[in-house]
This record gives C-alpha cells, structure tokens and sequence, in this order.
C-alpha cells in the first residue's frame, strides 16, 4: 500500500478525494458497517480485530450481504464485487503502516481505547487522522496523553451504519478544527449526513433524547398514565415510537446504561437523574423485546386502545374559541364544522390569554403547564379540563390526546369535555390532573435541552435539528418547534412544571431565558 495517500495534512478537507487508504479496527457491528461504506465510497479498507479470525469471517458475512444487495438490485455486481475486493483482513497493527484514517469501533472502553491510539501513534503517519466511533466517551479524555492529539476526532455512526444518515464529528479540547473538518467532509463524502458537536455527555443525539424517555418514566411512576396510552400520545405527535416500546426496543439495560453515563458525567445532575422504575425493570430482568418482556409482553407488543365512544357534545348556546396561535385557528375550523348543521359559527375571542374552547361557563383549555385543578383554583372555575398541545396541525382523524378534567368540575362537564375533544375529530384519553399532560411535557423538556446544548456550544441549532432528524427519525426538529409554539408558551410549560415539582430537574435553559419574546401578530 502506498505511503503517498497518508500524506494529506489533517487540514486537507478534500481528505476523500484522494481516497486515502483507511484502518477500521474492531469488526464488530458498527466496524463492519463503517469498513462497507468506506470501501463503497471507494477507499481500500483494512479490518484489524483482537479476537482471531473476526475480521476475516466478518468480511465474509459483508460478502454475502453485498451479494443478497447485488442480487436484489440495490447496487450493482460490480459494484458489490469492487467494494469486496477493496476490503482487506489484517493481522497486526504492523501492516497498517500507510493508512490516512484509522476508524476505532472496538469495544466501550476508556482504556482499551487509550491503549489502542497509544500504539496506533508508533505505528501511523504524523498526519494520519484518528477517529473514534465511540457512543459516550469523551474525546479529550482519549486523546489525553498522545503526542499529537489534535488529530483525535470523534466519527459518531449510527446502527445500522449503512442505512443512517447521520453522522456526529465530535472535537476534543485539543482536537485541530481542521481535522474536524477533514472528517467531516470526508462523511459528507461517505454519503452521510456530518453534524459537529463539542464532546460533551451524550454528544448532539444522546444527549437530547434523555427527556424523551425521562419525561415518560416520571409520568409512569406516578401512575399518571399506563404505557400503551404514553405511546399512543407521543406517536400521535408524530414519534414513530412512543417511548416506552421504544425503550423495550433498545433494551432496558443498555437504556439505563446510557442515562446513568450521561447523569454521572454531568456530576449527578437531577435532570439526568435515571429512573428507579428503569432500575427495578434491569434488575427484574424485563429488559424489553430481547428478554420477552419490558412494558409490554412480546412478540404481541403494545396492547391497542380500546375505542370508547363519546356521544356528540351537548348543544350549546354559547361557544366561544379562544386564542390567536395556530391550534385556535385550528379550533375555530373544528368547531365551525361540528356547529354547521345547526346554522351556527362559534364566536372568537383572540386576547383571553389563553387557547381552548368555552362552552357556556366551562372551559377545555389546551395545556399551558398548569393542571387542571391548578388552573381552577387561578380562575375560581370548578368547570375546567385541560387537554394536551396537537403537536402536528391539522390533526390527523382520531389523533389521541391526553385530557384532565378539574377534581371540582360538575359531573356533566366531566362528560361534556372529552366529547367536545372527541367532536373535534380527537381520540380523547383520561389522564391523571399532571402538568403539561403527556405531549407538552416532553417535547418542552427536549427543546429545553436541546437549548442548553446550543447554551455550551455543543452544536448549533441547525445542527441539533439536522441530529434529531437524522439520528433519531423524529418528525421535526427542537427549534423547529420551538418556532411554530413560541418561547414564551413553552416557557409557561416548564415553569409551570418547574412550580408543581420544585427541585433542579425543571430549570429553563438560560438560552431559552434570552430568547426575545416576538409579539403575535394582531388578528386580521
Ligand atoms: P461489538 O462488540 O459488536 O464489536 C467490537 C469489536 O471490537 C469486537 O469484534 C471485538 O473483538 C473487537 N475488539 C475489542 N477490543 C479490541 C482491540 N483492543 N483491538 C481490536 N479489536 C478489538 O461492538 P459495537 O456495537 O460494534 O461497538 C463498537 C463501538 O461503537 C463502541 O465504541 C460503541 O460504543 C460504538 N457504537 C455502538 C453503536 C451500537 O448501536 N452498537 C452505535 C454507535 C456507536
């Protein structure tokens, strides 16, 4: 192998071009997808494993992979058959002498990692980059003690490599910004997405994440709601899993791990904090789908919600649709289409201060954080429910929502309010009187963390839109959100639960703080 290609300085982002020879070692299932998307995008690749004859029998089972692709006509035999042969088994750092990058994907260890750049120094060029596909650890602390760290680079792919997009090059404190570079565009080039994050716990994706599953276990263990009626909610915002079966997916075990890295990273910081319920599952062995059971049992899965039926809602006198954002608009549309028969509009009342629909004295109002009962006792009205924010506008026919009703509420409204959710085209779901109900709760909490990853420089707002997208297949991005609900609504939520549940856990994000609040525009 020529020694020429490995000539390219870590600043040279056109790095790719040259196709540059590259190491991956450690041919596990994140090395062997990074060793097949490199050598599809043209580089010679060497696969070093530890454990004997792995990169070899590795390569074999790529092979038959490559084939099944071939044969399906996902890419072409030739192409198949030039991807094989441009991948290569070895068997000691020794024969990697000439490579340009190294890509480590061996196992989650500090020191095992350490060791393996210590000794790939001796052996590599001075400009040959070394990046790592490691999930959690910091790449400061890798690059800690070489002679040359600022060519360390974090190369974050996403299972199954070949089929995610994303990719997070994340910088060390002493990483050279060309190198980042370099590696960036050099995944760009790889035909994926490169994000750049600052190596902080979790990185870009991991870290705001954490409320997704966080927000759902404190909802849980309070008994606010069952898990089949957390997911149905969160997967009519759009999630394509709710966050429970989602956790049963990845495992409960590998989800606690990743919670309690990121909590004792940040010096046991309460917001991180893992749940004892998540705790009680590892140690009770429901791990999720790989041990037959977690949330729910498997294979049947997540139980479906019966569908209760709801009598059209009592004919009113006076209606009222109250708000200027987009769910009153999206109110008045409703109600205008449930109030045409009877040759009636609803009336609008634009500045009230809040969103929901008043029906004669009583009130459905869209969550602004409070609970019902809190809302009551503000108000001195016992006819209060509250239901939670339709993330995705217009909502989709039978979109489940989560509702509360006032404890003090007459029972005719009890009945009124879920019919009235239920006329509007919603599939609505009793819920325990909690702040922020279920949708509100957590995507506030997510673009809350996603502020404060901005806040530390971590990634830029694009960035950790791009990340979540990417990385995570969510239907919009934080600041995406955050633009269609507005800072000063989305504050109310978390100063709202910040207020019922006291303690650290519900602080806003100083960005969020700073964020000047843009008035609404005047109704027309
Ligand atoms: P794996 O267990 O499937 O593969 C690791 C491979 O590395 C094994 O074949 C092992 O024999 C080899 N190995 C261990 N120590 C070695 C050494 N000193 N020298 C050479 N080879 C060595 O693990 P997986 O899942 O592929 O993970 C690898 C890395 O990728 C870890 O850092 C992990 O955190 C990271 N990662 C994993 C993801 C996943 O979904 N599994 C996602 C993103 C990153």
């Amino acid at each position: 192998m020529s020694t020429a290609a490995s000539s390219l300085s870590p600043g040279d982002s056109t790095l790719h071009e040259a196709a540059i020879p590259v190491l991956v070692v450690g041919a596990g299932l994140m090395g062997l997808g990074i060793a097949q998307v490199a050598a599809q995008a043209g580089h010679e690749v060497l696969l070093l494993d530890s454990r004997e004859g792995a990169a070899a029998l590795g390569l074999a089972r790529l092979g038959t992979t490559l084939q099944a692709l071939a044969a399906k006509g996902r890419l072409s035999q030739a192409a198949a058959a030039a991807t094989l042969a441009r991948l290569h088994p070895i068997a000691g750092l020794a024969e990697a002498a000439g490579v340009g990058l190294v890509v480590e994907a061996i196992v989650e260890d500090l020191a095992a990692k350490r060791e393996l750049l210590r000794q790939l120094e001796a052996v590599v060029g001075d400009d040959c980059l070394l990046a790592s596909n490691t999930s959690s650890i910091s790449i400061t602390a890798l690059a800690a003690g070489l002679k040359r760290p600022g060519r360390v680079v974090g190369m974050h792919f996403f299972n199954p490599v070949p089929l995610m997009a994303l990719v997070e090059v994340v910088s060390g404190l002493q990483t050279d910004p060309a190198a980042a570079a370099a590696v960036q565009a050099l995944a760009q080039a790889w035909g994926k997405q490169a994000v750049h994050a600052k190596s902080t716990p979790g990185f870009i994706v991991n870290r705001i994440a954490r409320p997704y599953y966080a927000e759902a276990l404190a909802l849980l263990l309070e008994q606010a709601a069952a898990p089949k009626v957390i997911d149905a909610c969160l997967r009519g915002a759009g999630f394509r899993l709710g966050p429970c079966e989602l956790m049963d997916l990845i495992g409960h075990d590998t989800n606690l791990a990743v919670t309690t890295s990121v909590w004792e990273a940040n010096y046991h910081d309460p917001r991180y904090r893992p749940s004892p319920l998540q705790r009680e599952m590892v140690d009770g062995g429901l791990l999720g789908r790989k041990s037959g059971r977690g949330f729910y049992r498997y294979p049947a899965g997540a139980p479906a919600l019966p569908a209760p039926h709801f009598d059209a809602p009592a004919h009113a006198l006076e209606l009222t649709v109250h708000g200027s954002c987009a769910v009153a608009e999206w109110l008045e549309q409703q109600t205008a289409r449930v109030l045409q028969p009877l040759g009636r509009r609803p009336a609008r009342l634009y500045a009230g201060g809040w969103t929901g629909l008043e029906v004669a004295r009583a009130r459905l109002v869209l969550s602004d954080g409070r609970s019902a009962q809190d809302l009551a006792q503000a108000l001195g009205l016992a006819d209060i429910a509250v239901f939670d924010r339709p993330l995705a506008l217009p909502c989709a026919p039978a979109t489940p929502i989560a509702y509360a009703v006032a404890p003090g509420a007459h029972p005719a409204w009890r009945a009124q309010a879920p019919a009235w959710l239920a006329a509007l085209g919603l599939a609505p779901l009793p819920v325990a009187d909690s702040p922020g109900l279920i949708v509100a709760r957590t995507v506030a909490m997510l673009v809350n963390e996603a502020a404060d990853a901005v806040l530390q420089g971590v990634c830029s707002s694009a960035g950790a839109d791009a990340a979540v997208k990417l990385g995570l297949n969510w239907p919009a991005g934080p600041f995406e959100w955050l633009a269609r609900w507005g800072t000063a609504e989305l504050r109310a939520v978390i100063a709202a639960l910040d207020a019922h549940y006291r303690g650290e856990r519900y602080r806003i994000s100083p960005w969020l703080q700073r964020q000047t609040l843009q008035p609404r525009p005047a109704p027309a």
